[in-house]
């Protein structure tokens, strides 16, 4: 269940029409409902429950509004962060920064000293190099950095090919069978305080078992480790879990993945961490849209919308498929492609998909944009940047303006020898 609902015969985001919201800030828009995020923070919280210590970092990446970030913050959730920019935006947001995780395979020496001088909470080393360099930035500094390892456990999360991150070829990590040693090492370096190891296989996993696989061979290297006399404290068990994208689709919930995980780890007696995304933001965000026009095309009529997969790169990038609904439906059904302007053929949003019939001028929506919507955003083809709109009942208020084109152009100058 979310907040997008037909109400009157028109889309409503809580108790605000989608048409209100359109008619006032232009489109294309995304539009959150504040109930559903506060929600999904909870649910997902309650589905840990068994585990007796729990730390939630939301991954900022998935939706980094500063709005966002303060509604989560006031949740109670910290964040997990995988740059200068996505940390700063966090502490901007009231998160603590204790409670926050820098994650990431590339982290730069400036972020490094940026988050020790900050008092980041964890680092997620996902090298013995990152761990060498970060030692010596923090004895430099005079301070200690708390790091988990991260490892990867060459387990295939069966997501898209783009977002998996737990193969052995994936960048991700150190590799299992070194990572014993690797730990090793790095814990006998002053400067870091080494506390436990970290994991994440990939994004919108839809099957419960690579994650039950990936845990399983963590808890046995963490019980190795123990076992040589290592202080393993934390296990950071990343993000991941997939959220349902077509009406319809039957997939593991938060609760399933608890229950999972509280079997997994209920030996472990360590404080488990997450880093969940996607579940908590995808379905509290809808993107509003209004159709420029219908083309006819030779098999069926081309709705050409205006947003474009600059405001919506999912289904360019991943093949993603985004539920498309009308504003104010008639009940009328036709098949269509959906597409929107801009000039290269993958700014197709669907192909042959049976959809509520829509002309031009009318608003729509696409599904399920709350993750990995806004925040991908560019400008490609001169076009703005995506404005945001948060609803809280019946109030509502933009959360992130319309960046115009003429802001993009000011930015931009013609070196004098030109000229
Ligand atoms: N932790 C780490 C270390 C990650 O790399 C990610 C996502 C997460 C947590 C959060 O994962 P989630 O719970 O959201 O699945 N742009 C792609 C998704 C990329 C995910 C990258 N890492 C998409 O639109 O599907």
């Amino acid at each position: 269940m979310d907040h997008f609902q037909i109400i009157g015969g028109a889309m409503n985001a809580e108790h605000v029409p989608l048409p209100d919201i359109a008619r006032a800030v232009g489109t294309p828009v995304y539009v959150y409902s504040r109930a559903t995020l506060s929600r999904h923070a909870q649910v997902f919280r309650q589905a840990l429950a068994a585990l007796p210590k729990v730390h939630i970092a939301f991954a900022v990446k998935s939706n980094p509004n500063l709005a966002v970030l303060r509604l989560l913050a006031k949740e109670g959730y910290g964040a997990d962060v995988v740059s200068e920019g996505e940390m700063n935006r966090a502490l901007a947001a009231g998160m603590a920064p204790g409670d926050v995780v820098f994650s990431g395979v590339g982290k730069t020496a400036r972020e490094l000293a940026a988050a020790l001088k900050a008092g980041i909470g964890q680092f997620n080393l996902e090298s013995e190099e990152e761990g060498v360099e970060l030692a010596q930035i923090a004895a430099s500094m005079g301070v200690v950095a708390t790091c988990t390892l991260r490892v990867n456990p060459d387990v295939d999360a069966g997501t898209h090919a783009k977002i998996s991150t737990g193969k052995a070829e994936n960048k991700f990590g150190v590799a299992y069978d070194v990572a014993g040693a690797i730990y090793t090492r790095l814990s006998a370096l002053p400067g870091l305080n080494l506390r436990g190891l970290a994991v994440h296989i990939g994004s919108q996993i839809t099957d419960l078992e690579p994650s039950r696989q990936a845990f399983v061979k963590m808890g046995a290297l963490m019980a190795g480790l123990r076992e040589q006399g290592q202080r393993v404290t934390h296990m950071d068990l990343g993000g991941g879990l997939g959220v349902p994208y077509k009406a319809g689709d039957m997939l593991p919930t938060p609760a399933d993945y608890g229950a999972m995980v509280a079997e997994v780890a209920k030996d472990w007696d360590a404080t488990v961490m997450f880093e969940p995304g996607r579940v908590i933001t995808g379905n509290a965000g809808v993107l509003v849209t209004q159709v420029v026009r219908v083309k006819q095309g030779s098999a069926r009529p081309w709705v050409v919308v205006d947003a474009a997969m600059n405001d919506l790169a999912r289904p360019a990038m991943y093949d993603a498929w985004h539920d498309f609904a009308a504003v104010q439906p008639t009940g009328d059904m036709i098949e269509a492609n959906i597409v929107g302007p801009i000039c290269e053929s993958s700014d197709t949003f669907a192909m042959a998909r049976t959809i509520d019939a829509v002309q031009a001028g009318d608003l729509a929506v696409f599904r399920t944009a709350g993750a990995y919507g806004a925040t991908m955003a560019n400008t490609y083809n001169s076009r703005a940047l995506v404005p945001e709109v948060m609803v809280d009942g019946d109030k509502w208020a933009i959360v992130a303006n319309r960046i115009e084109p003429a802001a993009i152009l000011a930015a931009e100058q013609v070196p004098d020898w030109l000229d």
